[in-house]
């Protein structure tokens, strides 16, 4: 028979795994939450000229990496890449973007790359988008927003970060960046200089060394932004500074996103990982504009989550989680197991209680209960029921007590030395 798997770089999050995704992620509402920000969640599916328009037609994500069909009705559909697009398309569709102006969200992206560690064909991200604010306080914000994640996952990584100036800028900068990489085009590569065609801005991302020697003496950009983009930038520059928190200054850093202006950032994973951003974000002061005609200075970031957790190397820790394993070695006495499930429920929230409903021996049935790893059995047999009784059995010391019904809550609590 033929065996199903998983789509090439589309993965299982099985349930040690969920566990940390959904705590890291509650972590990380609780950190966005805190300063004023509000779930959104747009659909999976988008007109795939919202992408094109917004994310630019020249880039990797929109010319190589977008899942893209056409439907029923012959129009062009993708499978979204990215959210800020949903999510200023969302804004204005729902004429929320004057009232509405910080929002989060949570949930799978799909990009077309070469599957890899750290990169994926659907993977998971965590972003914030804030609109409406011109000022680099707003920058500020959002920077010390990711900080107060990190604090909170005890975690340092290095922000990078850039200042690309507007879009009249940048194109009186790729003017002389393309004049001055032209004379060295016999050097490329196939790909770069395909980028030089179509994205030349690019080609500072690369990572071959012969063209990293090349860039050295390439124009820089932060010789081409306006006045008004510098002051920008070195006042928020000076804020982090003022607030101690640390970034390297990266010139070559120009992010793969179109909508990009002024300020760019990413948080890179110190450690030797190959895929090591594992948050990237910035200004689209003119995205909406591109959108709905009406000009709205907006910034946010997208945090990878699967990276976060192989950096973090996260797991789920809660001493005050115990499980037990209810066994009942006969049927009739099922009920009289649900009750005392339901006790130990009603106890803590953080008591996790199953019953096993094999009625069989009692040896096969704490084999179970030692590979599901619970804390403690519980154990009915005939004499337990008719006595309104109970054997409970640490799994860990194997000491095993009969405790009656009564009793129960107490014995528990002291036990365990819960703590709610
Ligand atoms: P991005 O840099 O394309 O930006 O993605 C943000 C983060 O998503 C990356 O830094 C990385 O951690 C994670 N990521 C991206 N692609 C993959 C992949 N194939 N597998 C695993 N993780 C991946 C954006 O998406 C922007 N929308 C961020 C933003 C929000 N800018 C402003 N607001």
């Amino acid at each position: 028979m033929k065996k199903y798997q998983s789509v090439r770089g589309m993965r299982d999050i099985l349930p040690n795994e969920s566990k940390a995704f959904r705590s890291l992620e509650d972590k990380l509402i609780s950190s966005a939450s805190q300063y004023g920000f509000q779930e959104i969640k747009t659909p999976i599916l988008e007109d795939t000229n919202l992408f094109i328009k917004s994310i630019g037609g020249g880039t990797d994500i929109v010319e190589k990496e977008m899942y893209s069909f056409i439907d029923s009705k012959n129009n062009s559909i993708s499978m979204r890449p990215e959210g800020t697009a949903s999510c200023a398309r969302a804004l204005i569709e729902n004429g929320l973007n004057d009232t509405i102006n910080k929002i989060w969200y949570s949930g799978p992206f799909f990009r077309h790359e070469r599957p890899q560690k750290g990169r994926y064909r659907q993977f998971h991200q965590f972003g914030i988008e804030f609109i409406g604010v011109e000022n680099f306080e707003a920058d500020f914000e959002i920077i010390s927003l990711a900080n107060n994640m990190w604090r909170n996952l005890n975690i340092n990584p290095t922000l990078t970060i850039n200042s690309i100036g507007d879009s009249d800028d940048r194109k009186k900068y790729i003017n002389v960046l393309v004049e001055y990489l032209k004379k060295y085009e016999n050097s490329f590569n196939e790909n770069e200089k395909n980028k030089l065609k179509l994205n030349p801005l690019r080609i500072l991302d690369t990572k071959n060394i012969k063209t990293l020697e090349i860039l050295e003496q390439a124009p820089k950009i932060s010789e081409y932004i306006s006045k008004e983009s510098k002051t920008h930038f070195e006042n928020l520059l000076r804020l982090l500074g003022d607030n101690n928190i640390e970034y390297i200054k990266e010139e070559k850093l120009v992010r793969g996103l179109d909508y990009y202006n002024r300020t760019v950032f990413e948080y890179i994973d110190d450690s030797d990982n190959t895929q090591n951003t594992i948050c990237a974000g910035g200004r689209y002061d003119f995205l909406f504009e591109n959108l709905c005609d009406k000009k709205l200075p907006a910034l946010g970031f997208a945090i990878g989550i699967e990276r976060l957790i192989e950096y973090t190397k996260y797991e789920e820790k809660d001493d005050r989680i115990k499980s037990f394993y209810i066994i009942t070695l006969s049927e009739k006495d099922h009920l009289y197991s649900l009750n005392i499930a339901n006790l130990i429920r009603n106890i803590s929230k953080k008591f996790i209680v199953s019953s096993s409903y094999s009625y069989k021996n009692i040896k096969s049935q704490l084999k179970k209960a030692d590979k599901l790893s619970s804390d403690y059995c519980v154990i009915i047999g005939q004499e337990e029921s008719k006595n309104n009784t109970c054997q409970i059995k640490n799994m860990n010391s194997g000491d095993q007590k009969n405790i009656g019904i009564d009793a129960i809550e107490q014995y528990i609590r002291n036990e365990i030395c819960f703590k709610e």
